[in-house]
This record gives C-alpha cells, structure tokens and sequence, in this order.
C-alpha cells in the first residue's frame, strides 16, 4: 500500500499564511545603500516566525523545569513539553502507539544517537549514500558501513542499492538515506528505498532536515513496506530557531540498552548494585531538557499543519520555478546538479535548492553586490 500525506481540507486552504520574523528588515549594501533582505538561505536556516516568537514570550512566565517538581508552573511545562511530542507524531505521520519522539538539539544530534542505538552483530553493516550531508554520512563512519553510489547526473543509483542488499544478504540492518539533498534540491524516491531495504530484511532511517520545511510527510505504519522507521530533523529549519530537533523512532529501539548520555532522568532506580535505565525517550534526553524550544517546534509545526503543508510546497513550487528562469537569465552562470528543466515542465518535484559558479566572481562578491535583484 502507498503512503499518502495527509489529505488537505477546504477549511486549511483558508488559514493566513504564517508572518516571518524580520521580513521587512532592511540591510546595508556597500556604498551606502539600504535594502529589503531577502533571506536566500533558508536551507541553512529560516527566521523564526512570528507565532513562534509570541508563543516563546507567553510561555516564559509558565516556564519551569520539566519532569521534577510538583507545582503548578513545573506541571504545566511537563504538560506543553510531553504535548509537543503528539505535535511531531502528526507532523511526520507517525503513530504514536508503536513509535516515540526523543527530543534532541538538532538533525545532527539525532543521527549520532541513532547511530549509537544501532547496535551491528558481527558481519552486519548500516548502508549510507554519497548524496548525504555529513551529519549523517560520519556518524556512519563509526559503524561498520558502505556507500551506496550515485548515477552520472548525481542521483541515488537503486541498482547499486540493490545490488549491495542482495550482496550482504539479510546482514544490512540499516539503509539511511537524505529525504532530499541540501545541494542539489534533488528528492531520492525514498519510497522505493524503504520497499527495498524492507524486503532485504533491512530498517530505514530517512535524514528529513531539508524535507519536512517544503514538502507533507508520513512516515506510515509498521506494517507498510514503504513505511519510513526512523526520522531526524531540526526545528531551525521549521521557523523555530530555539536549539532543538527530533529523532522519531520505533519504541523498541528505546525499550532496553544504555543512554548515549548518562545522567538525570535516563533512569528508573540508582542503587549500589546497580543501575536500572529509563524506557522510552526518557532514556536518551539525559539532563535539564530545551523546554523553550520544544514548545517553540511545536508551534512552528501546528501553525504549518494549520496553513496546510501541501500549499507550501504548492508555493515552493512557484518560487523554485521563477528562481530557474532568473538564474538561466544570468551571463556565466553555471547551476550544478541534474538539468531543471523537468522542473520548469511539471516533469520533476525538486526543493528550490541552488547551488552555482558565477563565472569569475567569487562567491563572497556574489552574495552581496550580485543578487538584490532577486
Ligand atoms: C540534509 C541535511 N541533513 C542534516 C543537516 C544538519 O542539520 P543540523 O545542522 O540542524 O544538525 C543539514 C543542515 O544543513 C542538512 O541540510
């Protein structure tokens, strides 16, 4: 059975779109002109917006320690922050009763934990690709590990994936692999490689950074073949710059073993003759957790659900395709990655992610003298 992301609904297509903090800001140019900043570099990072800053400042009056004390202010911070992992659960499409949500500081704190919740028996191995950030490419580096190649136009070779299953036969625990790329925009049929990796006995964790801002998502049921089985993103790249991420996984990877970290929370009894560790995501959110910013995510991520996912990318779609026209138009400029033009035409979906040589300019000079026009 297919996944579907989530169905949009006549009410959702009337909600206002959400207001960017800092979206009138004006920015000196050389020479001593202002302009309006056009933040072009949202793959790195986006601006908070603005719901997500009021819900911040509300909630500092409340604000308390999580998970420790019994007054009104610390019950009320343990009910937002336990609340916001249902709002991750609906944002991924995940389901709550076999998975569980682990906060963490960011996509690349998820991957090193799920990579050292990965535990590979003797002879096993994790397949990674040469399409990925390096956030989850070295934690890989520290597993027994392979590489899956890329075709000549830079995209995920599956005949290379699917010789690499068959090769290890059943010894692939894990296929982790980039929802899309933060180079060149290009979105790898994950859902292929989750059916593949599934039917050669392997699990898939998806790399969702650059993913989850533009595009509906669901991870799907266990019972799926196209089911995703673990997830990482962050919430900087949501409008919710406040230091947290998620990692979502089956819960039977948190039932037992060790916390990557050691401390508060992580267990159930400390005696002198021994140690018995939390479950769950407890397990591994060791210490005083990014409260502010788990409720900031969360509003960033209702306030996306309520404005509809479907009508960003509908939008994303629109900006990416202006975007080709304007960079094709400019003398020297080279855009790397496989051709766009499948993109102009309907032909192909791809994140409006650029990267490009500008003929003899180096790419400071760009950046401030070339693209006001934009
Ligand atoms: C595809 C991808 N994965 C992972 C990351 C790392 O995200 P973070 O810096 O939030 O850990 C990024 C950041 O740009 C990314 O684009």
């Amino acid at each position: 059975m297919a996944i579907t992301a989530r169905p949009t609904t006549a009410k959702r297509t009337a909600y206002p779109r959400p207001r960017i903090v800092g979206a009138k800001t004006e920015v000196p140019l050389f020479g001593g002109n202002h302009t309006r900043y056009v933040n072009l570099d949202s793959a790195a990072s986006t601006p908070p917006m603005v719901k997500v800053g009021r819900a911040v400042e509300e909630f500092l009056p409340w604000y308390s320690s999580v998970h420790r004390g019994a007054g009104y202010k610390s019950r009320l911070s343990t009910h937002l922050y336990e609340h916001a992992r249902d709002s991750v659960m609906r944002f991924v499409g995940a389901t709550p009763s076999t998975h569980v949500v682990v906060f963490v500081r960011n996509t690349t704190e998820a991957l090193n934990l799920l990579a050292h919740r990965i535990l590979l028996e003797p002879g096993e191995l994790v397949l990674t690709t040469r399409l990925e950030h390096h956030s989850n490419l070295l934690p890989w580096y520290r597993r027994a590990h392979e590489l899956v190649e890329l075709t000549a136009d830079g995209r995920i070779d599956l005949n290379d994936l699917e010789s690499r299953l068959k090769k290890h036969q059943g010894k692939v625990r894990l296929v982790t692999i980039s929802a899309a790329s933060n180079v060149t925009g290009l979105l790898p049929d994950i859902r292929r490689v989750a059916s593949l990796a599934h039917n050669y006995g392997a699990l898939i964790s998806v790399d969702a950074a650059q993913l989850l801002p533009h595009r509906a998502f669901a991870m799907g049921a266990l019972n799926d073949t196209e089911r995703i089985d673990m997830l990482a993103f962050s919430g900087h790249k949501l409008y919710a710059p406040y230091g947290t991420g998620a990692l979502v996984v089956p819960a039977s990877l948190f039932a037992d073993g060790e916390p990557m970290l050691v401390g508060g929370g992580t267990v159930c009894l400390v005696t002198s003759s021994g140690i018995s560790w939390a479950t769950g995501p407890d397990l591994e959110e060791a210490g005083s957790p990014n409260v502010i910013g788990v409720v900031a995510m969360a509003t960033a991520l209702e306030e996306l659900m309520r404005f509809g996912m479907d009508r960003v990318a509908e939008h994303e779609r629109d900006l990416t395709k202006y975007a080709i026209r304007r960079l094709q138009d400019i003398p020297g400029l080279t855009l790397f990655g496989p051709a766009w033009e499948p993109v102009l035409a309907d032909g192909e979906d791809r994140l409006g992610v650029f990267s490009f040589n500008l003929a003899g300019h180096p790419y400071r000079d760009i950046r401030i003298s070339r693209l006001p026009q934009f």
